[in-house]
């Protein structure tokens, strides 16, 4: 038998080598080259010269018709939105998420909704009793959804080529393994292998299928960035596992915007969608209580308002604590610091926690100054009014500085029948409040946010 050949990838990039290297020359990440077998390529492959007959042929832009293709409608507004408008045929969507966040729940919950579609589900994690058990709690009518138990993907193209489905769901891509190649499930050769393989069939076919893999404990999808870099659309689900909403993002997508974000709620008969994120995100009895400031938030093109909470109290040891769960960090030090330098506030030995109720992470920029807000109140141990919301980005000298769709932002807040809102003063110019029922007040500075919160 021929002698195994292997050479060294980073899991980071992709990136080979012959030797194992500690930093990757591509990328620059550190120790992040792992062995792999791989396929002997074919010895004597000879150089293109031009003269062998060709099956493609280059056509100018205006040739090619089919526009707008059809999306396929999931029956589900939340992923439909995700997805850019719905799924489109002949395309790779990868969902990632960790364990037991519910990726296979979201996926079989889908297709057992959708009508007049054939789907063939794939796995290669449970048994077709697991699934049907699965199957049972989630309310459904009786589907057309095939259900096959499979690891090898030559195997999985003759159950797709005897069923001809017209969307294929594989759980996960990181059990799936090809004979042409050695290494073991779920090692990046074989991910890259058969994502690769599945990509091709599935634009040759023009069926879509949707890919779950796993999250390693970094955060990104396991198997590497080379899979991402395969298919079209990588959607994240994600979530605290104690709390009940998922959200699902997509973090690249080759048919939508980026920016789109859908909201889950992990029920005892499946996820249900959250239409109204605002009245998820609003917890409702804090009445009287300091420390609770509320944001009008944009993540992708929905408004909605959520709450910001902070403790602040005299640090007891030594150094003092920060802590931010669903805000950056380090933004809050900055804050933190320009509440020091810029208004005058002791915060250096008070410890500091932050929390965006939810479970949510938020990137809005907007939400800083709800976040000033919240850590101010609770130092002073005064309560902000429970009717009063802002949006606003807080600067490095304590300006406020402008935020974009504020008008959206001020109008959510008005739908759920908020009184005042404090917006920066930028954001004044050109905008007609005269028909606004809602109080609007004007900030340019954190003191002047201040003085309006807390007389
Ligand atoms: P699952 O879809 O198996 O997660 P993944 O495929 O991402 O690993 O989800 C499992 C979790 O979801 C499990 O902890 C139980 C919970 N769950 C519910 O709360 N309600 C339900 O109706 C279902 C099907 C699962
Ligand atoms: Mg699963």
């Amino acid at each position: 038998m021929a002698k195994e050949k292997t050479v060294y990838v980073c899991t980071n990039c992709g990136q080979d080598s012959p030797k194992w290297v500690g930093k990757c020359p591509s990328c620059g990440a550190w120790n992040t080259y792992v062995e792999e077998v791989v396929r002997k390529e074919s010895a004597n492959k000879r150089p293109v010269s031009g003269l062998e007959p060709v099956k493609s042929k280059p056509v100018t832009l205006n040739d090619i018709t089919g526009g707008d293709e059809p999306r396929i409608d999931m029956q589900d507004e939340e992923l439909n939105r995700v997805l850019g408008g719905g799924l489109v045929p002949g395309s790779l969507v990868l969902l990632g998420g960790e364990p037991g966040i519910g990726k296979s729940t979201l996926v079989l919950q889908t297709v057992l909704h959708l009508p007049d579609r054939k789907v063939l589900y794939i796995s290669g994690e449970e048994s077709a009793r697991q699934l049907k058990l699965r199957a049972d709690r989630i309310p459904h009518n009786s589907s057309d959804c095939l259900i096959v138990c499979e690891t090898s993907l030559e195997q999985i193209y003759v159950h797709i080529k005897n069923t001809q489905p017209d969307l294929v769901i594989i759980d996960s891509i990181q059990t799936i393994s090809t004979e042409t190649i050695d290494s073991s499930p779920g090692s990046l050769v074989q991910v890259r292998e058969c994502s690769a393989s599945i990509l091709k069939f599935a634009k040759e076919t023009n069926t879509p299928v949707i890919l779950i893999g796993h999250i390693n404990k970094e955060g990104s999808i396991a198997g590497p960035k080379v899979l991402e870099h395969i298919v079209d659309t990588v959607l994240q689900f994600e979530g605290d596992q104690h709390y009940m909403y998922r959200i699902l993002r997509s973090i690249k997508n080759r048919f939508g915007s980026t920016a789109e974000l859908g909201i889950y709620e992990m029920r005892q008969n499946g996820l249900r969608q959250v239409s109204n994120p605002s009245e998820l995100l609003l917890s409702q009895d804090h009445d009287g209580m300091s420390g609770v400031a509320i944001a009008s938030a944009i993540e992708g093109v929905r408004p909605f308002l959520i709450e910001t909470q902070a403790l602040v109290s005299s640090a007891v040891y030594g150094n003092p604590q920060r802590s931010a769960t669903g805000f950056d960090l380090r933004r809050m030090n900055m804050l933190l610091a320009v509440l020091e330098k810029r208004v005058g506030f002791k915060l250096a030995q008070k410890d500091v926690f932050l929390n965006i109720a939810g479970g949510l992470k938020v990137n809005d920029p907007a939400i800083d100054l709800s976040v000033i807000s919240a850590i101010l109140s609770s130092n002073m141990d005064t309560e902000i009014e429970r009717d009063t919301c802002m949006a606003g980005e807080v600067g490095l000298s304590g300006e406020i500085r402008p935020v974009n769709r504020i008008e959206q932002r001020i109008g959510e807040a008005e739908k759920l029948g908020f009184k005042r809102i404090l917006i920066p003063k930028h954001n004044l110019q050109g905008m007609d409040t005269s028909k606004l029922k809602i109080e609007i007040i004007p900030v340019r500075k954190v003191e002047e946010a201040f003085r309006a919160l807390f007389g």
